[in-house]
């Protein structure tokens, strides 16, 4: 349980869509938090261990199902605002270490809010077209990197899905892979999230220990402060980034560090 719960704070913040702002005390998981998306709006969902509006009816397999293949256990397919394209990478022990502590958190009885899609054809052919472009791995592997470059790489690609916010987005709205973290002028709720590749000019130019105390504090080097949505995915909800060991972080900011340095211009 102690995995799991360090495995929800890396994942995002502790899964922080599915709780609404400021109310980690008493709606952590319970979902019904608003997003709104160029094809309509969507709310997270109840993921507390509730039987009737939650998830504690689901077994572990229909549980990590739902989070690393978008599959509900009527069949439906998530709209990948859930990101199950990077939690697909996530290592099965930590999987089942996760299932374990969202069973431990209070539940919570609230009836999902339906999706509103605005855009004709969502469903049906943008939809598909997305889910086409992602190569799904049908088993998870079952052990996940311990140190070095590639546990970062692990804790930003699957766990963290950092991408899902700093990756700029195509016209399918997928994340455009071929600019990976290279910065979104207009990610989730408006935020303008900057390039964090190591362009030296437009991207992240910070030193590994700037880095991994940014993503304990906050602090950025030139005495500022992580605002928007960094600060909440840092803070968390019951767990955060901010409770990722030192060396969890340095191995985050030594990955950064590797990938494809690309030049792109974000805000001033
Ligand atoms: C929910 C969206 C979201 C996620 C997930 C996210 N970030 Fe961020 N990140 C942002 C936003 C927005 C900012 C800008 C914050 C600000 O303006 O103060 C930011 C800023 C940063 C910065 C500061 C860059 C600079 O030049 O000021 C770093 C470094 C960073 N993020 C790294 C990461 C890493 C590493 C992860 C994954 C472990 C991650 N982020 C996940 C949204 C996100």
């Amino acid at each position: 349980m102690a995995k799991g719960k360090y495995i929800f704070g890396a994942a995002g913040g502790g899964c922080g869509c599915h709780t609404e702002p400021g109310k980690s005390a008493t709606g952590l998981n319970a979902g019904g938090r608003r997003f709104d998306a160029p094809f309509g709006t969507v709310y997270s969902t109840n993921i507390t261990p509730d039987r009737q509006t939650g998830i504690g009816a689901w077994t572990d397999e229909q549980i990590i199902a739902a989070i690393r293949l978008g599959r509900r256990p009527n069949g439906e397919r998530i709209i990948p605002v859930h990101p199950y394209m990077a939690f697909n990478g996530m290592a099965e022990e930590d999987l089942r270490a996760l299932v374990a502590y969202l069973r431990t958190v209070p539940p919570i009885t609230r009836p999902n809010q339906p999706k509103k899609i605005s855009v004709p054809l969502f469903e049906s052919v943008f939809l598909p077209a997305w889910l086409a472009a992602f190569a799904v791995k049908e088993i998870p592997p079952p052990t996940a990197p311990t140190s070095g470059v590639a546990r970062g790489e692990y804790l930003v690609r699957a766990v963290g899905h950092c991408g899902e916010c700093h990756t700029p987005r195509g016209v399918t709205q997928a994340t455009d892979n071929s600019r990976f973290m290279a910065g979104n002028p207009k990610g989730p709720e408006n935020s303008v999230v900057p390039n964090i590749t190591p362009d030296k000019d437009t991207g992240l130019t910070w030193t590994e220990e700037e880095i991994a105390d940014y993503l304990a504090t906050g602090n950025t080097p030139d005495g500022d402060v992580a605002g928007a949505l960094m600060g909440e995915v840092i803070q968390g909800t019951s767990v955060g980034y901010k409770d990722l060991t030192k060396a969890d972080r340095l191995a985050i900011a030594r990955y950064l560090k590797t990938i494809p340095p690309i030049k792109n211009k974000i805000g001033k």
